[in-house]
């Protein structure tokens, strides 16, 4: 099976390109302009198993049209696109062109050049500010709150009628809650993270919890403690960055059999801020300073996923579950970098 991977270099892709390169014989190929990933993580990767890489835009439809002709890929993981919050409220455009324009015209090219099977990067943030303290389902009303969610929303429309219109192009979307932690790669019996999350600016809690205990930021901000939760601080669900990699290729058998769908990728298991900060001291054995701030236009109190959609459709079996590893492996990834 030939499959590409769009945004192979950056922090989620490159886990499923190492995840592909160490279970299975299929012949890949990563597609990554390298705006937000890098080189050393693909010069990481070619270490397991060559494999093809071509830094490109997806912008430059042409090429990308091209391509994906003489290629003949039998499935397509799409990671690329831009992913802060904050900057898709100061520039909009810029994460309605790359990831809704460009997911369009790779859809387009996808469908022309007969790829069968189309795996898409969503995110919570499609179900925007969701008031009550429940366990989100797929069914729930989505309505994002910024620019961000709304153009991976936009995205998952399309797909789903360009699907409609040619039933041979399948998807799977995965709306992905908190992704966290890093290569769980064993050196003898030590933990040695071989890539991981390396995000800049970093956004993401667990990279911003584990840089302050190594002394790489002063203090850690914890914005807002009067939400209503228990200790006040925000609930999210962190999901491990191999468990959730692991779903793209039971994604891809499942298409096999079974017609598209939507599903929400969590644990059905939510942590506040302050336990997450508490739950790395612990790990690490390091305390480090915390200070709370105003909250941020558009943090919503709980944000965690129903996964039984998943777990009872797919042949998805998490092995991750567990705070203490994601925090371990996050903080030695980050001793790394
Ligand atoms: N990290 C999370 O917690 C999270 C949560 C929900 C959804 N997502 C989604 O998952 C996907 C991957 O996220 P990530 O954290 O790995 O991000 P990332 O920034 O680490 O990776 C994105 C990759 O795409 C590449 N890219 C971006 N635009 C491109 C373009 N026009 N052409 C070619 N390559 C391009 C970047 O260089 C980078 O390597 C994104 O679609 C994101 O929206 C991530």
């Amino acid at each position: 099976m030939k499959i590409l991977i769009t945004g192979g270099a950056g922090y989620i892709g490159s886990h499923v390109v190492k995840q592909l390169l160490e279970l299975s014989s299929c012949e890949v190929t990563v597609l990554d302009n390298l705006s937000t990933g890098n080189k050393a993580t693909i010069n990481t990767l070619e270490k397991i198993r060559d494999f093809n890489f071509l830094q490109l835009d997806l912008k430059e439809f042409d090429k990308i049209n091209q391509f994906l002709t003489e290629e003949k890929f039998d499935a397509i993981i799409h990671f690329a696109a831009y992913s802060i919050v904050s900057e898709s409220m100061q520039n909009p455009l810029k994460y309605y062109l790359n990831n809704t324009v460009n997911t369009t015209n790779l859809i387009e090219c996808a469908i022309k050049s007969g790829v069968k099977k189309f795996i898409f990067s969503s995110t919570a943030a499609v179900y925007g500010d969701v008031q009550e303290n429940v366990n989100i389902k797929e069914t729930f009303a989505t309505n994002p709150i910024n620019p961000y969610g709304m153009s991976k929303l936009m995205s998952e429309k399309i797909l789903q009628d360009a699907s409609k219109n040619f039933p041979d192009f399948k998807y799977v979307i995965f709306r992905y809650f908190n992704v966290s932690g890093a290569d769980m790669y064993f050196d003898k019996d030590n933990l040695c993270p071989r890539i991981g999350e390396n995000h800049n600016p970093e956004t993401h809690l667990i990279p911003l919890v584990v840089k302050t205990a190594l002394g790489k930021r002063d203090l850690l901000n914890i914005y807002g403690d009067d939400f209503k939760t228990p200790d006040g601080s925000c609930i999210r669900d962190y999901i491990h960055v191999e468990d959730l990699a692991n779903a793209h290729i039971e994604a891809i058998n499942y298409l096999e059999e079974n017609k598209s769908d939507i599903f929400n990728l969590g644990y059905s298991k939510g942590y506040s801020v302050k336990q997450i900060v508490n739950a790395v001291k612990d790990v690490i054995k390091i305390d480090f300073k915390t200070t709370i701030v105003d909250r941020r236009a558009g943090d919503t109190a709980f944000l965690v996923a129903d996964n039984s959609k998943v777990v009872s459709t797919m042949k998805w079996k998490p092995k991750f579950d567990n705070l203490e590893l994601i925090c371990k492996s996050a903080y030695e990834w980050e001793k790394t970098i």
